[in-house]
């Protein structure tokens, strides 16, 4: 049973300091309690839920081992809440513990203080609900950068994290100021692309027979460009003749100038196609497969979503700017394809803004897009015309998470106006998808995309399908049987490190259920200016941070969805998404996603087999020092001299017989790709 305490004691410390600077003159009478929860705490970064002033992650009355304390910061881990000292503090104190509301026994954190340089200064011993809260107590002279971190060492569940009664005493006048993330210099490692040819798009492409084709031949290196194809399947047979013809509709062209491939083929089959991309300088070629078959999506979709950046603020104007900046930004000559519009293009249901009223469906049932969407097939044309495909979102309730017209009894009718809009993909939610049925069987989780599955499988047109339930009922066991291409594993994403590692080393295991075709998504980018609505920031990961993200979701073979406002995007984020030797991780061929191989405290390696039978390895540090990670051959079932090459650099590091081992930067990566030594 709990034990209920007093309500608030003025904590002892702080006291007796104020009593001692009365006695001791001015020097020590300037000293400065700053309560923890006083600060801004809308930095601090969580694996769950938001952090709250003077109560529990849940709201409650911080309650830590049966002592109720009013005052305190309330996180969930995995959390970090970096504070800037500027040296001028002189102690921290603490009583720290996991919260009583998960029930005695839940819950493992370990908290830290740690200083500047990443050195832990104070630790606890791995804490449950219920344990006794236990002082954290600091001196801080000389420190100038505190962070406080809550962990869990394995799953972050029921982790409520409290820094009860924390206050920071400062020597003079001031306060710690709260960062969003660790200031760090934003170092590109990525080199621009060389000026001769190198094609970058997917090497393979699933498309359904008869279905139309668009495939642009992605490729950097200066301008002017032309572009050819060997093999090109024309759609004519040696029996067409006999049958009184080919038909003109049905084969491929390609349009020397853009590089597009577009046309369509009926014959079921894998055609081996050689692409070229000359220039004044050089000329590249690559192998295209082109399989006609059942299964599209054969490499994660790589694109932007309009949902990080704008939300509920999107418009076509803004989602035509994106198709135009994915060009001007020469993100596309990377391989960069879909432009994903949203949530927010259907009338809502109860808005005061007149840009989201409207009918919400004909007199035939036929969806009408809210007014900032007056056109949407001229929309598509027109991000088509830039070789480009073009997305959009939906909810098989009613409503959709953001409260408007969803899919709910219209799938069929859905399905025909995307197609002849012609949309490309279909991200499909859950939300109000409750009201019908509570999701609490298995065949009730999987009904209304079996539903959408058959709708999108009547009209003719290839559309990706995008399952986003956050992960109900493990769908990742059953997400391709049920006719997904990809199917998120998690909730929402925020730009955090607590949200975006938590989710992205939460993924091991899921890796036996990607493939070709169907692939587990955790979620889509927070580099860049986010924002979810109309105010933007840039993200509060660090450059770091942002090289695991992107590093991690390509391990993983993760639908790369950039979530910032394509309109400004800055070098270093630029950089993040345009190093082709990091991208052909995540679009290789294979189709595998990367399992952890090695885990030793706060480091991780992770790995995957490549199509030419080389392995992509990312060594990554989720400490907050910077420390040396390794890989052993024998982790990564190789034996002998093995040649390393450090992707981000796009260089070889040299040759190694047993062992590769780098200095990774706290929350940082190195991302290699080792070959067997010629
Ligand atoms: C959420 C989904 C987000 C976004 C949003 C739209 O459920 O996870 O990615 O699509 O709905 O309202």
């Amino acid at each position: 049973m709990k034990k209920n305490f007093p309500a608030w004691r003025p904590p002892l410390i702080p006291a007796l300091l104020a009593l001692a600077s009365l006695a001791a003159g001015p020097a020590l009478r300037a000293a400065q309690t700053n309560y923890l929860a006083s600060l801004d705490i809308s930095q601090v970064s969580q694996g769950w839920g938001e952090p709250y002033a003077n109560q529990s992650v849940e709201g409650h009355a911080i309650s830590i081992g049966g002592q109720s304390f009013s005052r305190g910061l309330g996180t969930h881990a995995n959390s970090q809440f970096i504070l800037d000292l500027g040296g001028h503090a002189d102690s921290f104190s603490a009583r720290v513990g996991v919260d009583d509301e998960v029930g005695q026994g839940n819950g493992t954190v370990i908290f830290k203080l740690v200083g500047d340089d990443g050195k832990v200064l104070w630790q606890s011993k791995e804490m449950h609900a219920g344990d006794a809260p236990v002082p954290a107590e600091l001196p801080l002279t000389g420190v100038k950068q505190l962070t406080l971190v809550a962990e869990s060492p394995d799953a972050i569940d029921y982790g409520h994290a409290d820094w009860a009664d924390a206050y920071i005493v400062y020597n003079k006048k001031g306060r710690p100021k709260a960062l969003s993330s660790f200031q760090e210099e934003a170092v590109i490692l990525t080199p621009h692309p060389a000026p001769r040819p190198r094609i970058n798009s997917a090497k393979v492409m699933g498309v359904r027979p008869g279905h139309e084709l668009l495939y642009t031949i992605a490729a950097t290196g200066d301008r002017p460009m032309t572009f050819a194809a060997e093999h090109l399947p024309t759609g004519r047979h040696w029996w067409s003749g006999l049958f009184g013809g080919s038909d003109p509709k049905v084969g491929l062209h390609l349009d020397p100038q853009t590089g597009r491939i577009t046309g369509t083929l009926k014959m079921p089959g894998t055609y081996k196609v050689t692409l070229h991309a000359k220039n004044a300088l050089g000329e590249a070629t690559r192998e295209l497969k082109i399989v006609v078959g059942p299964q599209i999506g054969l490499t994660p979709a790589l694109g932007w979503n309009s949902w990080n950046c704008f939300a509920s603020a999107v418009t076509a104007e803004k989602v035509k700017a994106a198709a135009d900046a994915m060009v001007t930004s020469g993100l596309i000559n990377h391989g960069w394809t879909y432009i994903n519009i949203d949530d927010f293009w259907e009338v809502h249901r109860d808005s005061q803004d007149p840009t989201l009223q409207g009918p919400q469906r004909d007199a035939s049932g036929h969806i009408i897009p809210n007014p900032r969407f007056p056109d949407m097939k001229g929309l598509a044309d027109y991000v088509h015309d830039k070789g480009l495909r073009i997305g959009l979102y939906s909810s098989p309730g009613p409503w959709t998470c953001g409260g408007c017209v969803a899919s709910w009894q219209h799938e069929v009718l859905d399905a025909q106006s995307y197609a002849q809009w012609g949309f490309d993909y279909l991200k499909y939610d859950w939300c109000s998808y409750g009201q019908i049925d509570k999701g609490d069987t298995l065949a009730g989780l999987q009904k209304p995309y079996r539903v959408m599955r058959a709708a999108l499988d009547s009209v003719d047109r290839d559309i990706l399908f995008s399952f986003c339930q956050y992960g109900m009922g493990e769908v990742w066991k059953w997400g391709a049987e049920v006719g997904g291409n990809s199917w998120r594993t998690t909730g929402d994403i925020n730009d955090s490190w607590g949200s975006m590692a938590g989710i992205g080393f939460r993924q091991n295991g899921h890796e036996v259920y990607a493939g070709p075709g169907h692939f587990n998504d955790p979620d889509m980018l927070v580099v860049g200016k986010v924002g979810w609505g109309p105010n933007l920031h840039p993200t509060h990961l660090s450059p770091n941070e942002q090289y695991t993200h992107i590093s991690l979701w390509c391990l993983l073979a993760a639908p790369l969805l950039i979530g910032c406002d394509m309109t400004q995007l800055d070098p270093f984020t630029l950089s993040l998404l345009s190093n082709d030797e990091v991208l052909e991780v995540d679009q290789d061929p294979l189709g595998h996603q990367a399992a952890r191989v090695a885990l030793n405290g706060q480091t991780e390696v992770w790995a995957k087999d490549l199509e030419d039978g080389s392995k992509a390895v990312g060594l990554f540090n989720r400490g907050y020092e910077k420390t040396i990670v390794k890989v052993n051959w024998s982790d990564l079932g190789l034996k002998g001299k093995q040649t390393v090459r450090d992707l981000w650099r796009q260089q070889d590091v040299g040759q190694f017989s047993d062992s590769y081992s780098a200095e990774v930067a706290r929350h940082g990566v190195v991302l290699v790709r080792i070959w067997p030594a010629k």
